[in-house]
């Protein structure tokens, strides 16, 4: 049973002391969810005090076990495929930049997706050019610090590499002279994916604007509070324009999705420490952050799309962390 594997694993790690207290707080959360009575009573009395200090808290999926960090990462994109609502703010918002791109710029259009998971969001953005015959090549680059990552993309990409529609590359690294070769090749391409797997934080080195947009979903919660407002500041100096989708804590939508994820329990126990890792909606308007624009919707769970516009905001690059 797969609550069981989760536990055999969780404690083997128990040893090593920096995981520890992550740890314990997954174990306690796994053991909670073997019986929906224990799971109750486990939102009842250690929600509230998680909250307090949720920066400390690890998913199981930043933990090091790439089989899980494998399955969550299947089994959240499986989600938003099989519910696009859930990126459509942030696709509906990259399909409008590639269209402005394409009449302003020659040459392929460089987006880069930070802790870019399963790639669902980009598989949805490329079926919506295709079916509006958008003819301008794009180069997605997906940075990612998992080592599960590539088996995934692989899997969800292949009828679209078969068909000649997309090339996948990957990369260790990436140098402005990297950049360049891509984007000569992407010009030959209709799509070109560049899986770049790296911690984010090894592109500080690449010039200003080196892509058109820089993004990502639900990563904000894995990041320090220094991380995050480090990312922000990467982000400014990467490209002209950021966008971030990402969900609200909300305790309704912890329930909800105890009910709807009951059988899937390793993305069930990481989606539960993101809810409670997330900003709330109140926190996002008592703390409006210069030169980010936030808009929330529901999708059908509370999320918001934040962008910033490095052309409206000047120099003002404060993420709207917290
Ligand atoms: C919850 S997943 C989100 C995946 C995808 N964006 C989505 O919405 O389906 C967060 C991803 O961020 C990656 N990640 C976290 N910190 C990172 C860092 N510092 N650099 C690169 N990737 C990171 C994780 O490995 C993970 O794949």
């Amino acid at each position: 049973m797969e609550i069981e594997e989760i536990i055999t694993d969780l404690k083997s790690l128990r040893s090593d002391s920096s995981y520890r207290a992550a740890v314990d707080c997954n174990l306690e959360l796994f053991r909670a969810l073997r019986f929906p009575i224990s799971f109750f009573w486990w939102s009842v009395f250690r929600i509230p005090r998680l909250r307090k200090r949720r920066t400390q808290l690890a998913e199981l999926g930043d933990l090091p076990f790439p089989c899980w960090q494998q399955s969550i990462l299947e089994t959240l994109s499986g989600f938003e495929a099989e519910v696009p609502l859930m990126l459509t703010p942030i696709r509906e918002g990259i399909v409008a930049e590639l269209e402005r791109l394409r009449e302003v710029q020659k040459k392929p259009a460089l987006l880069i997706s930070v802790g870019c998971g399963g790639m669902e969001l980009e598989r949805q953005v490329m079926f919506q050019l295709l079916r509006a015959r958008s003819q301008a090549p794009v180069v997605f680059f997906g940075v990612d610090s998992s080592p599960a990552v590539l088996d995934v993309i692989t899997a969800k990409f292949r009828p679209l590499v078969a068909k000649k529609l997309l090339r996948i590359e990957t990369a260790s690294r990436l140098s402005a002279d990297d950049l360049k070769k891509f984007e000569q090749k992407a010009a030959a391409q209709r799509f070109l994916l560049v899986l770049v797997s790296t911690d984010v934080f090894e592109l500080s080195d690449l010039p200003e604007d080196s892509f058109n947009l820089v993004y990502h979903t639900r990563l904000r919660h894995h990041l320090t509070p220094e991380e995050s407002r480090r990312l922000d500041q990467l982000s400014a100096h990467l490209a002209p324009k950021i966008m971030e989708l990402d969900d609200l804590f909300s305790i309704p939508q912890i329930v909800l999705a105890g009910v709807f994820a009951w059988r899937f329990p390793a993305a069930l126990g990481a989606v539960i420490f993101s809810y409670l890792r997330d900003r709330s909606k109140k926190e996002l308007l008592s703390q409006p952050v210069p030169g980010w624009t936030v808009s929330f919707c529901r999708n059908p769970i509370w999320c918001h799309l934040s962008v910033y516009d490095k052309a409206v905001a000047g120099d003002q690059v404060f993420g709207p962390s917290g």
